[in-house]
């Protein structure tokens, strides 16, 4: 079964989705997008598609930020992701990637008199950060844009030439992950992940007002924390040395699920293995995102892949 697409309100092989070389999201970066893991449980054969509302919801809102308009509800893109999977005939882990853009093929940078338009596609998407074995990072020397720039609370397309600077800095330097600071130098997150230490038994995370993405997992972990392991989590501005003296670190996000963050600007972070709290966090996820922990059904979408079209 070749891979689809849903493009141009239908569903086509990938290979037959194609945009012309004028499309001005491509030149602006003009859209937002999504990334939703569809989580293959082998046992019940079935695809849980987490928290897949809260997903389209923010792309709502990352549309109404843009002035795209997105015909469709939030059951009816649930309905058209799902319909997608069961076509493209995967059985294992995949990963959704829904987009909304500008679609007019013109010159001039503008949000308004534009049209828009929408695709989905699955595909799949290997491990983006080393859960296993926990990664190494660096402060980037890139900043984070500002809400008075790009607004961050949306998954905005041209937001991550922002995070593709800092990822390649911090590759290029030999670490895994960049984290970027807010224009006044407070910590704001990584190339495409919030970030979460562990401090005083607490966990502390950045505000919204500190230009975070407010991400899914963020919230599921907060959650999760607090109503399995008892944990408060603390939501406050966070300085860059109180990074270096945390007991523990860790990324969250759906590309990278729970990272445990070892090492930051060579400083071994708490006695530089993965901590007690951070590997609590990742069975409890590893779990969840599943299915299978009954008492969070509204976050849980499941398809199966013999579903009738
Ligand atoms: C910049 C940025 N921050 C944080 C996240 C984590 O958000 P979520 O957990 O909703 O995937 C992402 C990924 O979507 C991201 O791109």
């Amino acid at each position: 079964m070749p891979p689809y697409a849903f493009f141009h309100k239908q569903f086509m092989p990938l290979s037959e989705a194609k945009i012309g070389i004028l499309t001005h999201a491509l030149h602006y970066g003009t859209a937002c997008f999504e990334g939703i893991r569809g989580n293959w449980d082998s046992k019940q054969e079935k695809f849980c598609l987490f928290r897949i509302q809260d997903h389209y919801k923010r792309m709502f809102e990352g549309c109404r930020l843009l002035k795209i308009n997105l015909p469709y509800s939030v059951d009816e893109l649930c309905q058209l992701t799902g319909d997608l999977l069961v076509r493209s005939g995967y059985q294992e882990n995949v990963y959704i990637r829904p987009l909304a853009y500008k679609s007019s093929e013109v010159i001039g940078v503008r949000l308004h008199n534009l049209e828009d338009d929408f695709f989905i596609v699955v595909t799949t998407l290997p491990s983006y950060l080393d859960t296993d074995n926990g990664v190494r990072c660096c402060t980037s020397s890139w900043r984070r844009v500002d809400d008075t720039m790009i607004p961050p609370r949306g998954k905005i397309c041209g937001i991550y030439v922002n995070s593709a600077l800092a990822k390649t800095e911090a590759q290029e330097s030999g670490f895994d992950e960049a984290i970027l600071l807010t224009q006044d130098g407070h910590v704001c997150e990584g190339s495409g992940e919030n970030i979460f230490l562990v401090s005083g038994g607490k966990l502390l995370t950045p505000p919204s007002s500190d230009n975070i993405l407010l991400g899914i997992t963020r919230d599921t972990v907060m959650k999760l924390a607090k109503d399995v392991l008892g944990i408060d989590t603390i939501e406050r501005q966070v300085d860059r040395s109180e990074l270096y003296l945390a007991e523990e670190c860790f990324f969250t996000g759906t590309a990278a699920n729970i990272a445990p963050i070892l090492e930051i600007d060579h400083r071994p972070i708490g006695t530089g293995g993965i901590g007690k709290v951070t590997t609590q966090l990742q069975k409890l996820f590893a779990e969840v995102i599943l299915g299978r922990n009954p008492k969070y059904p509204a976050w849980y979408y499941l398809v199966s892949p013999k579903a009738p079209i």
